[in-house]
């Protein structure tokens, strides 16, 4: 914004034998045009934050937009100064209100904490953020990816944002509606969440898009799988790379870290329920898989109380699948998948 106003300062600078009438509106100008600056600078989100939890960014803020079009939800925000599109398609049983914190514009969103943070993180990075939900349980990949190819190019004009990059991130059953979707449209680099994609399926181009296979290795067959895949694109010419979802630990204060809602003493409350019940190790490691264990059957005999029990138990069991990292979807490496999409832009 500075830099901006400085810019359209210049011409005045130059001009040396102004009346001093002239002068003094000028510099009230130059003051008014400064105040408007700085007042635009305290409201622009920063682009330098790291790890987001949702109290560290407060400059960022969910302000989407929707739209119900060719039967389906479509949900977005637009960044000031966007410098590239971001798609996301989430996995099965997702929805595009999963992405996005219920607010007054959005009452109906669920703001699920591993998705919500993906979106903060893009909006932060000015990439803007288009979601849209699909027809069934699960995508599907044949006509579902020519009306979704429809809604991005429709929506892509309709904001004038066609000079843009277009990147797309989808997580499982996402993962592989991406790596189709990519046949058909361009993006400038693709993130495959926790898939393999459906490269046996696909004729791949020479022009495919470099692919970031985000995953968790603990899936052994997925694994095996990606690395397959990253062979054949690798073979084809295509940029490939991988990055690793490690198992970690829970802390006493991670689920509100992590979640918005759960306060420290409800975090700390349940930290020490898996503990005392053995669904998590002397570590802090998960034992198992979240949506194996009967911990939410233990949670609600307990006397933690919830404000909102159908949501948090939804939030609670994302995290807890992401701690024992075999398949979820996962905001951790936010960092370097934007990094991926970033170096891929020309
Ligand atoms: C999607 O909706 C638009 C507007 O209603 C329509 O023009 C377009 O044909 C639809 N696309 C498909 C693939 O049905
Ligand atoms: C939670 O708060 C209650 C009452 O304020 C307190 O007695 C309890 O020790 C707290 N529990 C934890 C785990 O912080």
């Amino acid at each position: 914004m500075l830099k901006h106003s400085n810019k359209s300062l210049k011409p005045w600078h130059r001009s040396h034998k102004c009346p001093v009438p002239v002068l003094i509106v000028l510099l009230i100008l130059i003051i008014v045009v400064l105040m408007l600056s700085f007042h635009n600078n305290g409201k622009q989100p920063s682009s330098s934050i790291g790890v987001m939890t949702q109290s560290s960014d407060p400059l960022v803020q969910f302000h989407p937009t929707i739209e119900f079009r060719n039967g389906t939800d479509v949900i977005w925000q637009i960044p000031d100064s966007p410098k590239a599109v971001l798609f996301l398609a989430h996995g099965c049983n997702g929805q595009a209100v999963n992405f996005w914190d219920r607010s007054p514009s959005c009452p109906d969103c669920v703001g699920l904490p591993e998705e919500r943070l993906i979106v903060l993180h893009s909006l932060n990075r000015k990439f803007a953020v288009l979601t849209i939900s699909s027809a069934g349980k699960c995508w599907s990949f044949g006509k579902e990816s020519l009306i979704v190819k429809g809604i991005i190019q429709w929506w892509i004009e309709k904001n004038k944002l066609e000079k843009l990059p277009l990147v797309a991130l989808g997580a499982s059953s996402g993962g592989y509606f991406v790596s189709v979707l990519a046949t058909n449209l361009r993006f400038s680099s693709v993130t495959l969440m926790i898939a393999e994609g459906l490269f046996h399926k696909i004729d791949i181009m020479k022009d495919y898009p470099p692919t970031l296979f985000v995953h968790m290795p603990k899936d052994q067959a997925r694994k095996q799988r990606i690395a397959e895949n990253m062979e054949i694109l690798r073979n084809k010419g295509i940029d490939v790379a991988e990055v690793k979802c490690m198992e970690f630990p829970l802390s006493p204060y991670f689920l509100a870290d992590r979640i918005p809602g759960v306060d420290k003493n409800i975090s700390a409350k349940l930290f020490g329920l898996l503990r005392d019940k053995g669904f998590i190790n002397v570590n802090g490691y998960m034992r198992n898989d979240g949506r194996a264990t009967n911990w939410k059957k233990v949670l609600s005999e307990s006397n933690i109380i919830f404000p909102d029990w159908d949501i948090f138990v939804h939030h609670i069991q994302e995290e807890l699948n992401l701690a024992f990292a075999y398949h979820e979807m996962t905001s951790l490496q936010s960092e370097q998948i934007f990094n991926w999409f970033e170096s891929h832009m020309t």
